[in-house]
């Protein structure tokens, strides 16, 4: 069993703020791995820090298929085969879609003739070939933008790929093909992470473990199971089994904190 991405104590902070607190993870070729999280747990800076984006402090390992990520420029981890799905798909005016995928596929190696049949293959499987011409994700609504993070990522064929949320804001028909295109893309030359908030995509497909993600790093894997315990309990049942304590919330004010000339709680 090889492995498509190895996470070891992984930790990251930005403007004083810490945010991944000794993350590990390991997603073997040919897998597909959800993780669940709360808001704030940072999955998105998971992303974020694998791909390389600018401005975090970083300690830990990160290696796709034996080669170490972390240190390398932006590019570099993406001719590794590293391909992330944003949570929130940045519009590029003036860059077609398909002119994007030739460029990203060219400097990862990819032919351009086999390229462009395989975009026509992949937009006709995915009913997204009236975007091809379209600025990238300009004016397209929020679930076209996700399913033109999953049509790139057919056609560029990863080793690992990163999809953050890529399920939020979908029609019910949506999920179902978001998640069969998840799965009939599953290869023994990729590994897949898949975040999201919902268990209601793990009804189309069958990821080989969840994960759940609380404070920075992951705190429990398993099966469905897990995806049915926060269904039903929510994080809440999850801190309580493994003994985990609640952010601290900000201390309760009281009225008169906000408006000291008058004695309202006296
Ligand atoms: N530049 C920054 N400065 C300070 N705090 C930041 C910065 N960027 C992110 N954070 C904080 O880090 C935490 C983790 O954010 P992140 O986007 O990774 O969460 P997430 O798990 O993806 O949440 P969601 O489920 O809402 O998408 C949040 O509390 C966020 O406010
Ligand atoms: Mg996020």
């Amino acid at each position: 069993m090889t492995t498509a991405l190895k996470v070891s104590d992984l930790s990251a902070q930005i403007d004083g703020k810490k945010i991944l607190n000794g993350l590990s993870l390991e997603v073997p070729l040919g897998e597909v791995h959800a993780i669940m999280g709360p808001n704030g747990s940072g999955k998105s800076t998971l992303c974020h820090v694998l791909t390389g984006k600018a401005g975090y402090e970083v300690s830990g390992t990160a290696h796709i298929k034996g080669d170490e990520l972390l240190g390398l420029p932006v590019d570099q981890r993406a001719r590794l085969g590293l391909l992330q799905s944003f949570q929130y798909p940045t519009e590029v005016p003036g860059v077609r879609l398909r002119e994007f995928m030739v460029e990203a596929g060219e400097e990862r190696g990819m032919d351009v003739a086999e390229l462009n049949t395989r975009i026509d293959e992949e937009a006709d499987r995915f009913g997204m070939t009236r975007f091809l011409d379209r600025s990238l994700n300009d004016d397209l609504s929020g679930g076209e933008k996700k399913k033109s993070e999953i049509l790139q990522m057919a056609v560029l064929q990863p080793k690992v790929a990163l999809l953050d949320e890529v399920d939020s804001g979908l029609d019910i028909d949506a999920v179902r093909q978001v998640a069969e295109a998840v799965e009939s893309m599953r290869s023994p030359e990729l590994g897949v992470v898949m975040i999201t908030h919902y268990s209601r995509i793990l009804r189309y497909m069958t990821p080989d473990r969840i994960h759940v993600m609380i404070d920075g790093k992951i705190v429990d894997s398993g099966g469905r199971e897990l995806a049915e315990e926060l269904e039903a309990g929510g994080y809440e049942a999850v801190r309580n089994r493994l003994g985990i304590e609640r952010p601290s919330l900000e201390p309760e004010r009281k009225p008169s904190d906000y408006f000291t000339e008058t004695p309202f709680d006296v």
